[in-house]
């Protein structure tokens, strides 16, 4: 597995690839690797070889940018050597490290804003988050040009967004959507669980549990207010959980819907403690 610390040697590393004919895919992470990230390479993976072959590079870059100012950048958890072995483990062909200052030079002044999607929902939550999330994936894919890039159904809105940027500015990339990977008792895997407490962990299977039965009542056809209710009750039932959002939302576009008649993904935004947890489901009615 090749190790690029630069943006330099990330391009030379490709270049050589592509001199051979290799096709390109990318996985964008910001490290603290977890089996979800694992699933985004194995993904990467199985559509390179159903379309001739070719190399997965995996970038892992905690991106300042979508950081507000009372975020947790400093506390996001950073473990490189462990990050190296687990992809290493399941055959990744490169690592791109880049430092901060290879990624934005000290006076720019572009960025990349995809107006509707990325200020709605957690947009709304965290101001600048997607604004920084989209610059940073446009700056991957022009470092690396791959012909397709994995992202993780777990961070829904990220997911579509993505999807609205490509095709709003014609950037030549397949987004490849990975199934989000549970823990046994059905928590979804994130890098930010290990920064739970055993009893915030313990109490974070709610999130689950909520989306089981808010997905079986879609499918049974209650009502949006039921549903809403059922999830708000639900997490209330977690003294520990502090509820920050609960949306039930168009899946193809996160329009509001007025009843179910198509399917909606139920996207949830839980604090425990000071750990914001997400979490999201596509109900088909
Ligand atoms: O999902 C993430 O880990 C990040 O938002 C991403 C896509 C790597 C951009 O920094």
């Amino acid at each position: 597995m090749q190790i690029c610390r630069s943006t330099q040697a990330m391009r030379e590393c490709i270049r050589n690839w592509r001199q051979n004919g290799a096709q390109l895919a990318l996985v964008p992470t910001m490290g603290a690797l977890h089996e979800g990230h694992l699933a985004l390479v194995t993904r990467a993976r199985a559509w390179l070889d159903a379309h001739g072959g070719g190399r997965v590079v995996t970038s892992i870059f905690v991106n300042p940018t979508q950081f507000g100012p009372n975020e947790d950048l400093a506390k996001y958890p950073r473990d490189e050597e462990n990050d190296l072995t687990l992809l290493r483990s399941v055959g990744c062909d490169a690592v791109f490290l880049p430092q901060v200052h290879d990624i934005y030079r000290p006076h720019a002044q572009t960025h990349v804003e995809v107006a509707g999607l990325g200020g709605m929902l957690m947009g709304e939550l965290r101001p600048g988050h997607f604004r920084g999330v989209a610059t940073v994936v446009t700056k991957l894919f022009n470092i690396t040009q791959p012909d397709v890039a994995a992202f993780g159904e777990k961070d829904y809105q990220q997911l579509t967004l993505i999807r609205q940027m490509v095709a709003d500015l014609d950037i030549p990339v397949d987004i490849l959507p990975v199934p989000t990977v549970r823990e046994a008792d059905g928590l979804a895997m994130s890098s930010r669980n290990r920064r739970l407490t055993p009893e915030d962990r313990a109490a974070a299977t709610v999130l689950a549990r909520a989306l089981d039965q808010a997905q079986a009542q879609v499918a049974a056809g209650a009502t949006l207010q039921a549903v809403h209710d059922g999830l708000r009750d639900m997490l209330a039932t977690e003294p520990r959980a502090d509820t920050q959002s609960i949306d039930i939302r168009d899946a193809d576009d996160l329009s509001q819907p007025t009843a179910f008649s198509r399917p909606v993904v139920i996207l949830l935004a839980v604090r425990f403690g000071d750990v914001l947890l997400i979490d999201q489901r596509v109900a088909h009615p």
